[in-house]
């Protein structure tokens, strides 16, 4: 990939979101044909709206900015009466990561059910949650879920769990809403097609700007009816673009070009992961049986006085020593990787598609010496818990 400064490689692992546009987006991006996308008249977003929804066996798609916007227009469709609840995961995007935004600009009372590790919440709890008729409850109108889930590691959802949860809301009256920033992650690890990934779901939202390289954009899909609700929230909340062909263009070729190439970063994530591991090292482990996709969550041990923000600020720094020895690039450059931390104990290394295996090696080499340098620094009782 990555940025080479003077006297330095990055290689960037904040996230997928780091990518640069491929070759062939750029192309597209200058040669698409365009229209003014409120008329309805961008011949290539009509394109992509019509990719989208048959990737996700739904009756329509919308193009949209952001992601954070495709949930939040989810959520203002799903909860259209005033004093309505949505559910979220506590640890999902939509909760921790949009500045209540369902609350903020919706109005929605938004009610969190506990993760599990795996991404899911106990069904029973959603149950037991559930508001009834009595004056005094808000309208439980929607369940929000995400795949791959993000906070827990890039993990997908165990589909007998979607496909319970969405009977559950069918017979509940609840919409059900995905967050599939990284749903095709998800459909990558699991060889099953997105659309039955999504099947008991009534929307789901996609990122074209996470792992598959387009420079902006995001999709929401469900029923004509429910699209047709989320293009008027669309134009009120100040997503209404014009002749959008030109963003559009690139999430054509980010579904054509850079989904099928998923799986590489997934394999280089494991390759991360398997290394971390295989140091054996009190201070950092990673869960390998527990990776599925292109995220690695390393944990620093909890009674270990070391906090993930100094592994990242040292991670960033290149000593003498590492630019001697194997932490150098061939024009001997130090390597700095980059990094972000979920909290004071856990790391993530996002893989993605601007890493190449050269990136890669140079990152282990730099994270192996970083990550024994930070063990031997900072001794603890293991059995100390
Ligand atoms: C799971 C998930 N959902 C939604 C979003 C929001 O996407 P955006 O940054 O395009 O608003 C992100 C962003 O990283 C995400 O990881």
């Amino acid at each position: 990939m990555s940025n080479s400064n003077n006297t330095t490689y990055i290689v960037d692992l904040r996230s997928d979101t780091v990518t640069k546009p491929t070759k062939a987006m750029k192309h597209a991006m200058v040669n698409s044909a365009l229209g003014d996308d409120v008329y309805g008249e961008d011949p290539t977003v009509n394109a992509l709206e019509s990719k989208v929804a048959t990737l996700l066996g739904k009756q329509a798609a919308l193009f949209v900015p952001s992601g954070t916007m495709a949930n939040l227009i989810a959520v203002m469709v799903h909860c259209n009466k005033r004093g309505s609840e949505a559910f979220a995961g506590h640890l999902s995007h939509i909760y921790k990561y949009e500045q209540g935004g369902a609350s903020h600009l919706g109005g929605v009372l938004l009610s969190t059910l506990q993760n599990k590790p795996d991404g899911t919440f106990e069904i029973a709890e959603l149950k037991k949650r559930l508001r009834g008729s009595d004056l005094h409850d808000p309208i439980s109108s929607m369940v929000a879920i995400e795949n791959t889930h993000n906070v827990c590691g890039g993990k997908v959802l165990p589909q007998d769990w979607v496909d319970e949860l969405g009977e559950f809301c069918t017979d509940h009256g609840l919409a059900l809403h995905m967050d599939g920033a990284r749903l095709l992650d998800a459909a990558a690890y699991s060889g099953c097609p997105a659309a039955r990934l999504v099947r008991p779901c009534h929307s789901v939202s996609i990122c074209f700007s996470k792992g598959l390289s387009a420079p902006v954009g995001s999709a929401l899909a469900g029923s004509y009816h429910f699209i047709e609700q989320a293009r008027r929230m669309r134009k009120m909340l100040g997503g209404g673009m014009r002749q959008a062909g030109v963003v559009a263009a690139a999430a054509v070729v980010a579904l054509d070009e850079v989904a099928p190439q998923l799986h590489y970063s997934h394999k280089r994530a494991r390759v991360l992961a398997t290394t971390i591991q295989g140091l054996f090292l009190p201070t950092f482990s990673v869960d390998v049986s527990g990776l599925h996709t292109n995220i690695v969550l390393v944990r620093v041990a909890a009674n270990s006085p070391l906090l993930a923000e100094v592994v990242l600020q040292r991670l960033a720094q290149v000593c003498l020593a590492e630019t001697q020895g194997d932490c150098k690039t061939p024009n001997d450059e130090g390597v700095i990787v980059k990094a972000v931390c979920f909290d004071s104990k856990t790391i993530r290394f996002t893989l993605h598609h601007d890493i190449n295996d050269e990136d890669l090696w140079l990152a282990i080499m730099k994270i192996i010496y970083v990550f024994k340098e930070l063990d031997a620094a900072n001794p603890f009782n293991i059995n100390n818990k």
